[in-house]
């Protein structure tokens, strides 16, 4: 009986175990710095705290499924994902640093959409920087900022001022126009997406597009083009 029981709680404990090794735990902190101007009071009125937290945890497990990452091995390590809603610095709209979201507070103002929908679209892209891996420093930004705004494409938060299907004239130009053609490589090799970032998590060389998919990026940026004028 006492080994049965001394089992029970062994098996107990691997599986506690597991799931710890398995589903790291993030902790979501938002925090209003500017709750008194504007667009501090905007975002409590139409966004709130909870639902900024709520969206920090729905972009991050979505990022870590665009992103094949399945147990925290494969994953950048954080615990804490902060997130301050402020006056930022030359009014920026957002930022990301290491696990610290920026929202600004002047952009929050003046928007002149549905602020709701607008934030949740800049989370998802600015929660991809806090999980992507960015090849030692040394991965052209407009790749970074290009799978930010692919994952926001992936999440359904395009907006109508973005880039087209095709549009653009080069595959590193950044944000929309790259995250519309990484679209174009995952649809050549599914999971090619999670796959490029995998190998930046060291470092990074235009040669990971030609192992995935035969060719360089700016050959497939030309089919890519060329798809789409036909199309
Ligand atoms: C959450 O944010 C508050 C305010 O900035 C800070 O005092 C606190 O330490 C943060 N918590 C964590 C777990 O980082
Ligand atoms: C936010 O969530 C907390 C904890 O779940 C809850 O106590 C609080 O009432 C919520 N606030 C709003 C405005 O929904
Ligand atoms: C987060 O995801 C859950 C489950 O898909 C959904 O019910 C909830 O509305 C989402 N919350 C936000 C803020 O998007
Ligand atoms: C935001 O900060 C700038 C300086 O960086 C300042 O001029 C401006 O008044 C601030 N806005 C608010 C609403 O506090
Ligand atoms: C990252 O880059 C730095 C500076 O170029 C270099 O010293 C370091 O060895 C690199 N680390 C890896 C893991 O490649």
């Amino acid at each position: 009986m006492a080994r049965l029981l001394f089992i029970v709680i062994f098996c107990l404990f691997l599986l506690t175990f597991q799931k710890g090794g398995n589903a790291l735990t993030v902790t979501y902190n938002v925090t209003n710095r500017d709750p008194n101007s504007a667009g501090g009071i905007r975002f409590t009125n139409e966004v709130g705290l909870n639902y900024t937290k709520q969206t920090l945890a729905n972009s991050t497990n979505f990022i870590w499924a665009i992103f094949q990452q399945t147990v925290d091995a494969d994953k950048r390590l954080y615990t804490t994902l902060n997130c301050f809603v402020e006056n930022t610095t030359n009014g920026y709209i957002a930022y990301t640093v290491g696990n610290e979201i920026h929202l600004g507070t002047s952009y929050i103002q003046s928007y002149s959409g549905n602020i709701k929908t607008e934030l949740t679209g800049i989370i998802f892209h600015e929660a991809t920087h806090v999980w992507q891996w960015f090849g030692n420093s040394s991965t052209p930004g407009g790749l970074i900022e290009g799978i930010a705004d692919y994952v926001r494409l992936k999440a359904g938060y395009a907006v109508s001022n973005w880039a087209q299907n095709g549009q653009g004239s080069r595959w590193d130009e950044g944000y929309s126009v790259t995250a519309r053609f990484l679209d174009y490589c995952n649809g050549l090799r599914n999971g090619f997406v999670a796959e490029l970032n995998k190998k930046m998590r060291t470092g990074y060389s235009n040669n990971f597009f030609v192992e995935l998919l035969g060719k360089t990026p700016e050959q497939l940026f030309t089919d890519y083009k060329a798809n789409y004028k036909t199309a």
